[in-house]
């Protein structure tokens, strides 16, 4: 089955982007085709500066890289440097009613946000649409903001096929109802913009356990028993632990032996511990930047051949000389 991903390149990725979207997208790749790319046509709808836009494009490239990204086993690479997606967009415009794009709430919400109103932002959803039937994809994971995309998406294709024949795959968006939402050091959901990430790559593990330090906790004296349930600290631990290691840290927080300092101390070895493979691959990328944009374009190819057949049966399809 082919699945593909578009990344939202937007600076640094935190604990929450890791196990709500990175890992479940590394795990993706052992059990089917995988076709991953980096948004920047999108993201260049929020962009306000070049410089940034290009380092956040690498960056990306280089975090999901380092967290497992397979180019042997995926198809991994920048949506500019397949441009045929935007001829595609401009087709599919034609098939897009303006109500569609109306009732999006994307689109209101990120002008409610102060996003400048542009013609692109409301048409965000076309380019998305366009990324996803150039490649005859079936499934799409998704966060739950992103499934009207998916239905805008289904809806255009619908309206295309029946006008030219069926040409594009119907998509199903791909929700996983299991991943949780990360808390941050405040109890609220982890977010960059909410100030209370714990970022995953930190520039070390002193600067890891400083940014643990600031998890909120309750202010039991030390020796009395703590609790767990509910507890920020013994939340963002659990993720990284098993049924017999969440049991275990339970009984560290009952015996009142240990105070919330030992246990932010525990969290921090659980993260620096989780990620000591994917930070040796960092280091590796970050100092062989060629090779990032080596593989970076060997997907582009990869992923431009199999969209050059697929415009050639749509112009054709469309009377396009
Ligand atoms: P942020 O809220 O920090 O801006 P994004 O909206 O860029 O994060 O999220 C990128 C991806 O990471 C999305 O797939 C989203 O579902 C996932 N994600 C972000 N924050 C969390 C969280 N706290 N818990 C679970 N998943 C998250
Ligand atoms: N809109 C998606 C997001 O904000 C990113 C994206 C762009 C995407 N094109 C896509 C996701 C195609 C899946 C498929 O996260």
């Amino acid at each position: 089955m082919r699945v593909l991903t578009g990344i939202q390149a937007s600076g640094k990725l935190h604990i929450g982007n890791y196990f709500g979207a990175m890992k479940p997208m590394v795990q993706l790749q052992e059990e089917h085709e995988l076709f991953t790319f980096i948004a920047n046509y999108h993201s260049l709808t929020s962009s306000t500066d070049a410089e940034t836009l290009r380092q956040y494009t690498l960056d990306a490239a280089v975090d999901y890289l380092s967290v497992g990204i397979d180019p042997e086993k995926t198809t991994f690479w920048v949506q500019s440097h397949v441009p045929q997606v935007l001829e595609l967009y401009w087709i599919l415009s034609k098939f897009t009613p303006m109500g569609l794009l109306e009732r999006a709430h994307s689109y209101k919400d990120k002008v409610a946000k102060g996003i400048p109103a542009s013609h692109a932002l409301f048409s965000y959803p076309v380019l998305m649409a366009a990324d996803i039937l150039l490649y005859d994809v079936q499934k799409v994971p998704v966060g739950k903001d992103q499934i009207q995309h998916l239905e805008i998406t289904r809806d255009i294709a619908v309206k295309f096929n029946n006008e030219y024949g069926e040409l594009f795959v119907l998509p199903e968006a791909m929700v996983n109802e299991e991943v949780a939402t990360i808390p941050g050091i405040d109890g609220q959901k982890m977010s960059k913009s909410y100030g209370n990430a714990i970022n995953l790559f930190m520039e070390s593990e002193k600067a890891l356990q400083k940014r643990c330090n600031k998890i909120i906790s309750s202010s039991t004296p030390l020796g009395e028993p703590l609790e767990w349930e509910g507890c920020h600290i013994y939340n963002l631990a659990a993720l990284f632990l098993d049924e017999e290691g969440k049991k275990e840290l339970q009984e560290r927080y009952k015996s009142g032996k240990e105070g919330y300092g030992h246990f932010k101390k525990y969290l921090k070895e659980l993260i620096w511990e989780e990620l000591s493979e994917a930070r040796e691959r960092r280091a590796y990328y970050l100092e062989h930047m060629n090779k990032v944009e080596e593989i970076l374009a060997e997907g582009a190819k990869k992923a431009g051949r199999i969209a050059d057949a697929k415009m050639q049966k749509v112009r054709e399809a469309v009377g396009l000389l």
